[in-house]
């Protein structure tokens, strides 16, 4: 008997038909956004969910489905599953890291690079029909080359954006929870290892690539926002809940840092209003990881996953300890 998997969100019609030769599969491909009602029942009598970023899995939803084998989420980032409940329910979590690293960091410095050149802000005000004559002093910005750029988190995706770096001829420096190794330092443009006070105020740039936890709730706030230079972009490629959203919209405004890049919100898709009234912040809706070829891999990482643990095997990317 084929197992029973849901498929909560839309995704590339050839992965679900591939899906549909292996398991019976009920998909999700008008993608309508279930209520957490609506998702505990549709995940009664399923052996095994696959889901994005955006649906939570919490202890109750888990404890719903006593069936439940195993939970793939396609992101790297899993701060929506409550991984210690579903050990405990004997439930499998898995997640796809490594295969959006690049593409990821790509966006990092997509978003770095038009704030501190304000190229969207400059690009909405030529739009509205303001430009008239050119202007000396023109939407002046802050250069990327030869400056210090700043990671906080030196995972696998901070490394592929410290060595992107290598190009402008910058400085790096990071903190994170332990040190890199010297192998892993080299490769990411020998980045130097600091404290998270001297980060923030060397920094010429600082990019956030830590994961969400207890422990990063809000781990950018306005004591850390106050020691960055005024002329400093904040780039925040991770999740919402580290930045404290009211502490950087009271920055930006004042203008004690230049500008953010933010793809990632506390609560999204809901926003905090006041951003929408700024114009030195870039504003873009989670698609760090969103190219057609990292979103396929995405989704052949999690169909590999679900394939091990429904036939009884370890998947690659187990999470649960
Ligand atoms: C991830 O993989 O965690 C990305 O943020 C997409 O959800």
């Amino acid at each position: 008997m084929k197992a029973k998997v849901l498929v909560a969100r839309a995704t590339f019609p050839d992965v679900i038909e591939r899906l549909q030769q292996k398991f019976e599969v009920e998909s999700n491909q008008e993608d309508k956004i279930f209520s957490p009602a609506e998702l505990l029942q549709k995940m009664q009598g399923k052996d095994a969910v696959v889901i994005t970023a955006s649906e939570k899995m919490t202890a109750e939803v888990i404890a719903a489905n006593p069936q439940l084998k195993a939970i793939c989420n396609v992101a790297v980032g899993y701060n929506n599953i409550d991984v210690a409940a579903a050990t405990a329910a004997g439930v499998m979590v898995t997640n796809t890291p490594d295969v959006l690293n690049e593409t990821t960091a790509d966006y990092a410095w997509t978003l770095l690079m038009s704030n501190a050149r304000r190229v969207c802000e400059s690009e909405h005000w030529l739009r509205a029909g303001h430009w008239k004559h050119w202007r000396f002093d023109s939407f002046l910005g802050a250069d990327i080359h030869g400056a210090t750029l700043g990671i906080l988190g030196m995972g696998r995706i901070g490394q592929a954006i410290a060595r992107r770096s290598m190009g402008f001829d910058m400085n790096v420096i990071y903190h994170n929870r332990s040190r890199a190794t010297p192998e892993q330092e080299a490769y990411a443009n020998n980045a130097r290892y600091v404290s998270k006070e001297e980060l923030l105020r060397g920094a010429d740039h600082l990019i956030l690539v830590l994961p969400y936890s207890p422990q990063t709730h809000h781990i950018i706030g306005a004591a850390e926002l106050a020691l960055m230079k005024p002329t400093a972009t904040l780039v925040n490629i991770a999740r919402g809940g580290i930045v404290d959203d009211v502490a950087l919209i009271a920055a930006l405004r004042e203008k004690r840092i230049a500008s953010a890049g933010l793809d990632v919100f506390e609560n999204e898709p809901a926003l905090h209003p006041d951003f929408l009234t700024l114009s030195n912040v870039v504003l873009t809706p989670h698609i760090g990881s969103g190219s057609e070829k990292t979103r396929r891999a995405m989704a052949d990482c999690a169909s590999a996953n679900l394939a091990a643990a429904m036939s009884g095997q370890q998947p690659p990317n187990l999470l649960n300890p």
